[in-house]
């Protein structure tokens, strides 16, 4: 990882858990779970990045545990219990019209004590009650934690979620929805995300996570709401994800559209970012092709903006076929979540055993890929060194040239950036002198009228 050139790790939850949700379901915020290893493992991990020069970024996991996790057996075991109210406990069975993330009603009724608790995704993910203080110092506590052992910063999950209408009004239907009723999407989730006081919970997190450390946060919303998870200067999220970009048509007025929209919404002295993928939604070389998945890499190393890139994406890695007796996520989210495949050899030189998912492409490995210059991985590497390099893609302002099948834009004074995002080849006036080009070929050129094949893009000196 060091040697890619990139500056931090995020790992996904590796804290101990049931694994009903992958890790996103935890019984203990301060244990390993005994899968990955223990917490001296951990601290390893930690030492052994900062050695090489790599910050260390942690999933933390607010809005709900797993029904596993001792405080919901507390909560559940009576309607006295000091903990009862850590958890969003109603009468009613089930209390309103609310649906699980997931699918299906988000109340599970509780025989027992004779009422209903609120979960935006799994049953066994019992959301927590974020209004109440004790909840709130427990999970800065777990914060503290991890922050004494050394970690750099924290991607906190669902953080639209954490707060719900207090007063449980049904969620509108969406309009014109002719599908399934018990689907996510059949309601707008007004009174379950993004409630205007949730701001002020993204403002104790910041508080407690500190300004040494990073603070992203998974939101995903409309441009406009998605920015007022900045907050006011040192109030809010440092790096709200954006993932508009994995949701766009692959076109180039579209994508210069969402791009001049972001840049005027991010707030004076806020910093953006962009995503391409994660380990939610499908590859991005599944989504474009892999034609179109080196023009995709250059266009996320160029944008103005810290970069989010998925492991396995920089060897243009696809979704991966599971066959129904494989499948692991209650989701369908399997196919992006296959193994980073490290050689060719049958466990990909990531297991000797059984993988808890099909590895896809044996051909498709960082080993063959680091023996070809021209290959996707190096076009990584070579695309992070240049932004580090180059002021102009560090810091240099955004403006867009072109958007007519090839996306073009001026980075500061003197980058410009051309993408062929059609099938075809296409001719753009652009000139200038090439320094970087998606195929790794083309350096040192110096074309009076740019031609570019399909799928492929240029940096150019101009
Ligand atoms: C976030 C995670 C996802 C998880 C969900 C519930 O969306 O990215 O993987 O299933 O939260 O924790």
């Amino acid at each position: 990882m060091a040697s890619l050139g990139v500056e931090a790790i995020w790992l996904t939850p590796f804290y101990a858990s049931p694994m009903r949700d992958f890790g996103y379901d935890i019984s203990d915020h301060c244990a390993v779970d005994p899968s990955f290893g223990t917490l001296e493992d951990f601290d390893a991990l930690v030492a052994e990045a900062h050695r090489t020069g790599l910050r260390v970024i942690l999933d933390f996991v607010p809005n709900h545990t797993s029904d596993q996790h001792p405080w919901f057996a507390e909560s559940r075991a009576s309607r006295e219990s000091p903990r009862r109210d850590w958890y969003l406990w109603r009468d009613g069975n089930p209390p309103n019209n609310w649906i699980s993330v997931f699918g299906g009603p988000a109340w599970t009724w509780d025989e027992a004590t004779g009422q209903s608790y609120y979960h935006a995704y799994l049953a066994e993910q019992p959301d927590l009650n974020w209004r109440n203080p004790e909840v709130r110092e427990a999970m800065f506590a777990v914060l503290r934690f991890w922050i004494a052992r050394g970690v750099d910063g924290f991607r906190v999950d669902a953080m639209r979620q954490v707060l719900k209408d207090l007063s449980l009004r049904d969620n509108p239907a969406v309009e014109g929805w002719d599908g399934p009723r018990d689907v996510y999407a059949s309601l707008r989730p007004e009174f379950t995300t993004d409630l205007d006081e949730v701001q002020e919970v993204v403002a104790a997190l910041r508080r407690a996570i500190g300004d040494e450390r990073l603070f992203m946060a998974e939101v995903t919303a409309p441009i406009p709401r998605l920015v007022r998870y900045y907050g006011a200067a040192g109030e809010g999220a440092h790096l709200p994800f954006n993932f508009h970009l994995i949701f766009a048509d692959w076109d180039a007025a579209a994508i210069a559209a969402l791009v001049e929209e972001y840049e005027a919404a991010v707030p004076d002295g806020a910093w953006p970012n962009w995503v391409l993928g994660n380990h939610d939604q499908p590859r991005v070389a599944s989504r474009v092709g892999p034609r179109q998945a080196r023009a995709a890499a250059m266009l996320l190393l160029t944008l103005r903006g810290t970069p989010t890139l998925y492991y396995g994406d920089e060897i243009g890695m696809e979704d991966v076929l599971v066959p129904p007796e494989r499948v692991v996520d209650p989701d369908g989210r399997d196919p992006e979540r296959s193994p980073m495949r490290w050689t060719g050899e049958p466990g990909a030189g990531f297991t000797s055993g059984e993988p808890w998912l099909p590895l896809g492409d044996p051909a498709v490995n960082v080993e063959a890929q680091e023996a070809d210059p021209r290959s996707i991985l190096a076009l990584h590497r070579r695309l992070i060194a240049l932004r580090g390099a180059r002021e102009d893609l560090l810091t240099g302002s955004y403006e867009t040239l072109q958007a007519d099948g090839v996306l073009a834009y001026r980075r500061g004074t003197s980058t410009v950036v051309a993408l062929n995002l059609t099938g075809a080849p296409r001719s753009a006036a652009l000139s200038g002198e090439i320094v970087l080009d998606t195929g790794l070929a083309r350096a040192g050129e110096r074309p009076d009228r740019l031609q570019l094949a399909a799928g492929e893009g240029v940096i150019l000196d101009a």
